[in-house]
C-alpha cells in the first residue's frame, strides 16, 4: 500500500474502538499508522447515549484530523452502506473493514438477535462485496469478530479452532451469531478472518467476569471476609485483555491483507459447522444457510491469552493483589439450604452492592457516579467455561502479546487506568468485621 490505510470499523464503540484507536494513532510525535478512521455504531457520544471512558471521548475530540465518528442504524441495509460510499478524506475507498457489531443481552426473543447479530453482519459483508465489485482489490481484509457464546464445560478440555465439539453454541446470542459467521462465510471472495475472542477484560471495562473478580477483591478486602466463588477451582475462564485484543484485529488484518481467501483458507481455514437450532429457517431469516448446505470454511483464529485462565488462577491473582483468601463451593444439596442459583446470585449481589455502596461513598474523593460494578447478572454466575487454544496467533500470525498472562500487573495496570478516569474508589485500610 503506498498509502496508509482507511478503516472503517463498525461497533465496538464500548469495547474495540478505544484500545485499537490509541495503537494506530499513538500520541505526537510518533506518526499515525492509518490515514483515515471511520467509526460506525448505534450509540450517540453527543450526548452520550451510555457511559464512556473520558480517554475515548478526548481522543475522537482531538483527531477529528484522522477519527471520524458517525451514529447510524446497522439493521438498515442503506445507512451501512452510506458508511462505505461517502467520500473518506483522501478521496480512497476502504482498504480495512471490522465489523465488531453483536447483540451482547441475553435472553431477549429470537427475532431481536436475527434483526441485530445477523441482519446486522450480513448488511456490513454485502456492502463490502458490493465496495470489491465497484473497486476491484480495495478491501484487503474484512474482519468479523465472534463472541465467547459456545458451551465449553469440560474442565481439562482446550478447544482449537478446528475441532468441531468447540462450536457447540450455549444460547440464542450464539445461535445468531454462529449463523452470521456461515452467512457472511459463504460471500464468494470477501477477504474475510473471523476472531473468536475469549472473555475479554482491560481498560474500558466496567464489569463482567475478569474486572467482576477484581472488583469482588476490593469488596472483600472491606468487609474483612474470605471470598468464596461457585463452581470448580478448574472450571476454564480463559481471557485476552483488551489490548491484545486490539493488537491481534490489527495483526489479522495485515495478515490478511497480502492473501486472496484461497490462501487464507489453506494457511488457516476453518469448517464451521451448522448451529443445528430448530430456529434456523428460511422462514425466520430468508438469507440464511440451513444446515443441508453442511459445513463453511473460514479462515479463523482463536483469540486468548497464554494463561490458559481458570477461576482457580484468576482468583489466586485477585487475592494476591487484594490479600483475601479465596475459598470454592460447588452448589451442592444443603449447603445453600435448597435455595435456587437464582436466589444465591441475587442474595450475594445485594450483600455486594451494600458494601460496594459504602467503598464508593467512602472513597476519598468519593466516587458515586463510577460505571464500575461488581453487580454480576445470572447469566455471569452460571457455570459456563471458555477453553480454547490459541496457539495460532504465535505460529501463524506471529502475534506478541503485551499481556501475555492475567497477572499482578495487569490487574494494577487495569486498577490504574481507572484512577487516571476518576472512576476508582480510593479506600485505605479494610475494616475489620
Ligand atoms: C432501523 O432501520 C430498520 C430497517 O430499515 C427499521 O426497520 C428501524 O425502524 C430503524 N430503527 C430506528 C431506530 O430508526
Amino acid at each position: 500500500m503506498a498509502t496508509k490505510p482507511n478503516i472503517l470499523i463498525f461497533g465496538g464503540l464500548d469495547l474495540l474502538v478505544a484500545a485499537l484507536a490509541s495503537q494506530l494513532i499513538p500520541p505526537a510525535p510518533a506518526e499515525p499508522l492509518i490515514s483515515h478512521l471511520r467509526v460506525v455504531d448505534k450509540y450517540s457520544i453527543n450526548p452520550p447515549t451510555k457511559f464512556f471512558p473520558n480517554s475515548l471521548l478526548k481522543l475522537l475530540q482531538e483527531r477529528q484530523d484522522i477519527i471520524e465518528y458517525r451514529q447510524s442504524n446497522l439493521t438498515n441495509p442503506a445507512a451501512v452502506s452510506k458508511a462505505y460510499t461517502d467520500v473518506t478524506p483522501n478521496g480512497l475507498p476502504y482498504d480495512y473493514v471490522i465489523d465488531s457489531t453483536a447483540e451482547l443481552v441475553p435472553d431477549r426473543p429470537v427475532e431481536l438477535y436475527i434483526r441485530n447479530m445477523f441482519d446486522v453482519a450480513l448488511n456490513i459483508a454485502r456492502a463490502s462485496a458490493e465496495q470489491l465489485s465497484r473497486t476491484p482489490g480495495s478491501i484487503k481484509a474484512h474482519i468479523r469478530l465472534v463472541c465467547p457464546f459456545y458451551e465449553h464445560k469440560k474442565d481439562k478440555k482446550r478447544y482449537a479452532e478446528a475441532d468441531p465439539e468447540g462450536w457447540k453454541v450455549k444460547d440464542m446470542r450464539g445461535v445468531w451469531g454462529h449463523e452470521a459467521l456461515r452467512a457472511i462465510a459463504s460471500i464468494e471472495g470477501l477477504p474475510l478472518v473471523a476472531l473468536r475472542t475469549g472473555l475479554v477484560y482491560g481498560n474500558g471495562f466496567y464489569q463482567y467476569e475478569a474486572v467482576g473478580l477484581i472488583l469482588l477483591g476490593l469488596v472483600y478486602k472491606h468487609l474483612g471476609r474470605d471470598m468464596t466463588l461457585l463452581w470448580s477451582p478448574d472450571l476454564p475462564k480463559n481471557l485476552i485483555n483488551i489490548c491484545d485484543f486490539a493488537g491481534v484485529v490489527w495483526k489479522a488484518a495485515e495478515w490478511m491483507s497480502t492473501k486472496t481467501r484461497n490462501e487464507a483458507n489453506m494457511l488457516a481455514g476453518v469448517p464451521i459447522p451448522p448451529s443445528g437450532d430448530p430456529s434456523v429457517t428460511k422462514e425466520n431469516a430468508p438469507n440464511v444457510l440451513l444446515p443441508s448446505s453442511g459445513s463453511v470454511t473460514v479462515p479463523l483464529f482463536n483469540m486468548v491469552d497464554e494463561s490458559d485462565a481458570t477461576q482457580r488462577s484468576l482468583s489466586e491473582v485477585v487475592g494476591r493483589v487484594f490479600g483475601v483468601k479465596v475459598k470454592f463451593q460447588g452448589l451442592i444439596k444443603g449447603l445453600f439450604a435448597g435455595m435456587k442459583l437464582k436466589e444465591v446470585t441475587e442474595e450475594a449481589n445485594q450483600a455486594h452492592m451494600e458494601a460496594w455502596n459504602e467503598i464508593i461513598m467512602n472513597s476519598k474523593p468519593p466516587v458515586p457516579s463510577t460505571p464500575l460494578s461488581p453487580y454480576m447478572p445470572l447469566s455471569l454466575v452460571e457455570e459456563h467455561g471458555v477453553a480454547m487454544q490459541a496457539d495460532r496467533l504465535k505460529s501463524i500470525l506471529g502475534y506478541e502479546f503485551q499481556y501475555p498472562r492475567f497477572d499482578d500487573r495487569a490487574v494494577r495496570d487495569y486498577i490504574d487506568w481507572c484512577r487516571s478516569e476518576g472512576i476508582w474508589p480510593e479506600i485505605d485500610t479494610p475494616t475489620s468485621s
